[in-house]
């Protein structure tokens, strides 16, 4: 046989791996536009969350007290704003995925 049981055994492995992976490549923005939404999170959403997020006119937004909070509710407080409240709508700057992006990466974010 021209491959033999481990080449094929790797092959099988190296598929799973691109199939479990591939997907959360695909949700996250390019290198580039990754650069631009890290500057306007600290900038933009910093001007009233506080440069370091942990709140100012706006709440907190460290990955502790956004931990327990809703992904769809954050998700429209950003696309959407709060009417209301000074939080404006952001949906005319970043898509539905980059918001997505946004709200993983405050979750993952590491704080002291
Ligand atoms: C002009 C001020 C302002 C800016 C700029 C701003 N926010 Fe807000 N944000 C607020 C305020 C005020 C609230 C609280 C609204 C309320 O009282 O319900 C809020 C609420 C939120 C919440 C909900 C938090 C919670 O615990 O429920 C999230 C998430 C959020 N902002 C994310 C962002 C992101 C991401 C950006 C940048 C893209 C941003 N905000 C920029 C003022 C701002």
């Amino acid at each position: 046989m021209y491959l033999s049981w481990p080449h094929n055994r790797l092959a099988l492995l190296l598929s799973l791996c691109f199939i479990n992976t591939a997907p959360a490549f695909a949700q996250n923005p390019p290198q580039d536009r990754q650069k631009e939404l890290r500057n306007m999170l600290k900038h933009d959403c910093g001007s009233c969350h506080g440069l370091t997020l942990k709140g100012g006119l706006g709440p907190s937004l460290l990955a502790k007290d956004l931990a327990n909070k809703p992904d769809d509710y954050l998700l429209d407080t950003i696309q959407n704003g709060r009417k209301g409240t000074a939080m404006p709508p952001w949906k005319p700057f970043i898509t539905e995925q980059e918001t997505r992006w946004f709200i993983q990466t405050l979750l993952r974010q590491q704080h002291d």
